[in-house]
């Protein structure tokens, strides 16, 4: 068995993050998120994947290498504009060849990993097996109608959904996704939807699998689905310090600490993770906040926020809360206050506070 991993697209719910960097590398806990999916990928006993990668080509293929950490072997397979994802899936039939197939979105994260379903798949070899998960907002994703616990019908982003059961992004396929894929049309968006192959499968007889999943699963589009997935994250951390903590600091519950980092008279309140280098001078770090390396926090409060490496927080007067930070961003304290403070800030930006 192999595995596709979806890491091109354009990433545009994110921007201005996402206009340079790959969404599926922003840190979830400190560690990209394509890197959950490929250990997920891994655990589940596949160690053959092929990544598709966009614009951001480069920028993957730096961060992942030949997969020899992990102990995979990882080919690179070049999408040359995001035409959807069944379109990734066609242009991937000479790496795939006949073997069956877990697809994953890179940008999903999917808690408990995937083995149970790779397991299940392989006892019941049907033509492709999909998850659905109970969402609030299901017009944001493929929806399926079930009729008598089958699913009937699939469609990608209803105005109406007639269901409030979300497409998971992890699928499992065999061979007859390639016949499929090739026979359907360029949707509204004019993409060639991943939702339209398998709906072909149903409507020519082929058996589509599916089951509801409980536990959580995250697609991370969107800002508050991001800092969402770095709360559940960073609930499963355990306590490491590596860095220093002097004397005149608190550091309490599930507080990861890295090498190099130093904490001075500061509170540190987890869940929370700090990065290597990174200095937290007379400040407070509120739960749910993931601070990457060489970031400098001083005099400030910050709390469920992910802050990307290379950036400094200075002299913020108010909390900072529910933010997501750049690389190298620099924010500061001018003269006059503000009641409160939402930042979205992309690499390199430089923001001024009154
Ligand atoms: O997250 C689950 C949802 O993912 C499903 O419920 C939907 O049915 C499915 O269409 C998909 O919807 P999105 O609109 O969220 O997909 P997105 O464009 O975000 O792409 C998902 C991943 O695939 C992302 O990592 C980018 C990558 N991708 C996307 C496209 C369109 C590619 O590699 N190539 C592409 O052409």
């Amino acid at each position: 068995m192999k595995a596709l991993i979806l890491s091109g697209g354009a990433g545009t719910r994110l921007r201005p993050l996402t206009h340079t960097n790959a969404k599926q590398l922003v840190p979830i806990a400190n560690k990209p998120i394509l890197f959950y999916g490929i250990e997920a990928i891994r655990d589940a006993g596949i160690n053959d994947i092929g990544i598709v990668v966009g614009d951001t080509a480069k920028e993957v293929e730096d961060a992942v290498g030949d997969g020899s950490r992990w102990g995979i072997k990882v080919t690179y397979i070049k999408q040359e504009a995001p035409l959807g994802l069944a379109h990734a899936v066609m242009i991937s039939e000479d790496y795939i060849k006949d073997d069956p197939f877990v697809m994953y979105l890179g940008d999903n994260l999917l808690k408990g990993g995937i083995k149970d379903f790779v397991d299940e798949f392989h006892q019941n070899t049907p033509d492709s097996q999909i998850l659905l998960a109970k969402v609030r907002n299901p017009e944001r994703f493929g929806v399926a109608e079930i009729d008598e616990g089958k699913v009937v019908r699939l469609v990608e982003k209803p105005k109406k959904p007639k269901s409030d059961l979300a497409l998971v992004g992890l699928y499992m396929f065999d061979k007859s996704i390639f016949k499929a894929v090739k026979k359907i049309r360029p949707s509204w968006r004019n993409e060639l939807e991943i939702t339209d192959a398998i709906q072909y499968l149903i409507d020519n007889g082929y058996r589509v699998e599916s089951h509801i999943i409980n536990g959580w699963w995250k697609d991370t589009g969107k800002l508050e689905d991001m800092l969402e997935a770095n709360r559940l994250i960073l609930d499963t951390l355990k306590m490491k310090i590596d860095g220093i903590v002097d004397s005149e600091s608190k550091v309490e519950f599930k507080v990861v600490i890295e090498k190099g980092a130093e904490i001075i008279k500061s509170v540190i309140r987890g869940p929370a993770i700090i990065g290597k280098n990174t200095k937290i001078i007379n400040s407070f770090i509120g739960p749910f906040t993931s601070i990457e390396h060489d970031v400098r926090v001083e005099n400030s409060e910050l709390e469920h926020s992910i802050i990307l490496e290379g950036s400094s927080i200075l002299r913020i007067g108010k909390r900072i809360g529910d933010s997501l930070i750049g690389k190298n961003v620099e924010v500061y304290r001018s003269e006059k206050r503000p009641e409160f403070y939402r930042l979205m800030l992309g690499d390199y930006s430089k923001v001024g506070v009154f």
